[in-house]
């Protein structure tokens, strides 16, 4: 048998740093209600020249260099985002290009903030099944384009960032078991009204500001908790597992009172689950990404150690992914 695993993490933030503090002077909001009503201290903020697959491409290449791999030996590039660099070309046919990846079949998942688990799932199938070797998984994105940053109910949110894993196959399984759901009846709940064959780009789209996220943070928010509770319950009872065996968390990073609600219905300890969201806000798919490799970098993870990615986003979409890691 052939079984995918990770072997290269990575991840990038665009340096400009964006504070609470700068945002009160944009917007009506304070330090202390970003803080207590989300637990986002900081985000990082694309430059304007800088696409999702600008800051992908630092992400990937550090990913590479740890796999001790060349794109040359990618058969696959899958980027997880919701802000493209263009409707088409994909931004991964972009970031097959600047990273030479000559044999690498190049496509985007749009599955928002459960896109990263989404897109190793889908990897690990095409790994699994002997269609290809080696791909690289990406999630990225540049939310702060999408933001209205007169909106204080969501420009405080959202940060920019990317994160990759290298997978490969080899011989011992390490994604155990996943659970990946939809339910496009809550589509309205967050979506980009505008730029798309529904609501086309016109001059009244822009003016009314159609082109920015538009968010229902309450009704979400309930749904969110319970949701992340069921992907994970169900991911672990495919694997055989309960939230006993669990050795980190690492959640989708929208609010640490999601999280914080998700930890304790899961039975889970604080130090059991790996947060960033302080630092770097909702990065939507990057957010997993980005805390897998940093929980990794900290060596919070070890061999034989049970990892549970778990996500949700507009859609709505879900994800949860058991790994033993190996
Ligand atoms: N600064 C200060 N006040 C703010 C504010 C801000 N940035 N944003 C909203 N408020 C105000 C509201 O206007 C409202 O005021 P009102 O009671 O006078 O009308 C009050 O704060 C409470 O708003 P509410 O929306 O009920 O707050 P909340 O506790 O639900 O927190 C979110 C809002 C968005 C932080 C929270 O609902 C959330 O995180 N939801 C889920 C988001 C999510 O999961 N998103 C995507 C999935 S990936």
């Amino acid at each position: 048998m052939r079984y995918a695993r990770i072997i290269g993490l990575g991840k990038y933030l665009p340096p400009k740093v964006l504070t609470n503090q700068d945002l009160e002077k944009i917007v009506d909001t304070s330090d202390e209600w970003i803080t207590t009503r989300t637990g986002i201290k900081t985000r990082h903020i694309a430059q304007d020249k800088e696409s999702t697959s600008a800051i992908a491409l630092p992400a990937a290449r550090l990913a590479l260099k740890r796999a001790q791999l060349s794109a040359k030996d990618l058969d696959a590039i899958i980027v997880a985002t919701i802000t493209p660099d263009n409707q088409f070309p994909s931004t991964a046919c972009y970031l097959q290009h600047y990273l030479k990846a000559e044999k690498a079949a190049s496509l985007d998942i749009a599955a928002a903030c459960a896109g990263f688990i989404y897109a190793l799932v889908y990897a690990q199938g095409l790994i699994e099944s002997g269609i290809a070797n080696n791909i690289l998984v990406v999630g990225a994105e540049t939310l702060s384009k999408l933001t209205d940053w007169e909106d204080r109910s969501t420009c405080v949110l959202f940060g920019d960032g990317a994160g990759a894993a290298v997978l490969s196959s080899g011989r011992k399984k390490s994604f155990l078991a996943s659970s990946l759901g939809a339910d496009g009846s809550y589509g309205e709940l967050l979506i980009l009204p505008a730029g798309g064959s529904r609501l086309p780009t016109s001059k009244k789209t822009v003016k009314e500001k159609m082109h920015f996220i538009k968010m229902k943070g309450n009704e979400l928010f309930r749904l969110a908790v319970r949701i992340m509770v069921d992907a994970a319950k169900d991911a672990l009872k495919k694997a055989n597992l309960d939230s006993t065996k669990i050795k980190l968390l690492v959640p989708h990073q929208a609010n640490i009172r999601i999280i914080n609600a998700v930890a304790t219905r899961l039975k889970l300890p604080s130090h059991m689950v790996y947060l960033n969201i302080q630092r770097y806000g909702n990065m939507s798919s990057a957010s997993t990404a980005i805390a897998l490799c940093e929980a990794y970098e900290e060596e919070l993870i070890k061999k034989g150690d049970i990892v549970v990615l778990d996500a949700f986003g507009g859609g709505l979409v879900w994800g949860a992914l058991v790994i033993e890691w190996v």
